[in-house]
């Protein structure tokens, strides 16, 4: 049977074998998709080994994104831009990357009726999470594509990739001063338990709050969104299962039905 991995460490709590099992059972694809813990040192070489033992393909995530880059023989365009690869496909002795979690986020957005095309959207963060989306974003044509990170330079140099007068690099006190209608959390400030300095009245003014991190609770930047009555707050799982979807598609060519894995995730959650 095609064997397909996702290597990471930690790694016990990926949800992608049940999410790419659940896929692969709705189209009846053979598949055999496992979660690996790496080494931080044997990343290389367990994907040789895998290679070796009929391996089609792996998702890659914390901390081997850099290193799958350095890695493959090909890269897409949108992987390069990142800097990062979570999709690695093995064909014919070479490796290919690709990088979807911007697939992810756009797909849910869309999912949940979030208007991109000519809006003006607020990404917060400068991290790889950030800077693995901002392509997708812009292909969506919005009016502008505004970054803000506690350390501006971060920001602009994500910026400064971008041959595209929608894009610019901000402070997050520079939000003060604009108007946004979607605003991203792409920043870890919630994980450690610290609030994003963005004023209620800038959270007010969207239509959209994002947070790329999901959970059994809301995160508090939703909390804070939805206290404030912004119409849409989507959290991150929808993402999650939206960037296996892309994954799932380069390897078999089949767009599997991301609802019925979302719900019943959703129901997991602990
Ligand atoms: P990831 O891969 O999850 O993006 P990362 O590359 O370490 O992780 O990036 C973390 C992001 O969260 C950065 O944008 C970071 O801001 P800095 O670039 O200024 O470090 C942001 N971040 C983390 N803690 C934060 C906090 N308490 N307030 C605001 N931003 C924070």
């Amino acid at each position: 049977m095609d064997q397909y991995r996702v290597f990471g460490n930690p790694i016990a709590q990926s949800k992608s074998p049940f999410i790419h099992q659940q896929f692969a059972a709705q189209s009846k694809q053979l598949m055999n998709y496992q979660s690996e813990w790496v080494a931080l040192d044997q990343f290389e070489v367990t994907v040789q080994k895998l290679i070796a033992n009929k391996g089609k393909g792996a998702n890659v995530t914390a901390p081997f994104k850099e290193q799958a880059f350095a890695l493959c023989d090909k890269l897409s365009e949108r992987a390069k831009l990142a800097g990062a690869v979570n999709t690695l496909i093995f064909s014919q002795g070479s490796i290919y990357g690709d990088t979807t979690d911007g697939i992810g986020l756009v797909s849910d957005l869309l999912r949940h009726q979030v208007q991109l095309q000519n809006s003006k959207i607020l990404l917060l963060g400068a991290g790889g999470a950030a800077k693995g989306v901002v392509q997708s974003l812009l292909e969506q044509s919005p009016k502008s594509l505004t970054i803000a990170n506690r350390t501006l330079i971060k920001a602009q140099a994500i910026a400064q990739q971008y041959p595209n007068d929608a894009i610019e690099a901000i402070t997050f006190a520079d939000t003060e001063q604009i108007t946004f209608d979607i605003i991203i959390n792409a920043t870890s400030a919630g994980l450690s338990g610290d609030s994003l300095p963005i004023s209620d009245q800038t959270i007010k003014c969207s239509n959209t709050c994002y947070d790329m991190v999901y959970g059994k609770d809301q995160t508090a930047f939703l909390k804070q969104a939805q206290q404030l009555g912004v119409e849409h707050i989507i959290d991150g799982l929808g993402m999650l299962v939206g960037q296996a979807a892309a994954s799932f598609q380069l390897w078999t060519g089949i767009n599997p039905d991301v609802e019925p894995v979302l719900e019943s995730l959703r129901a997991q959650l602990t």
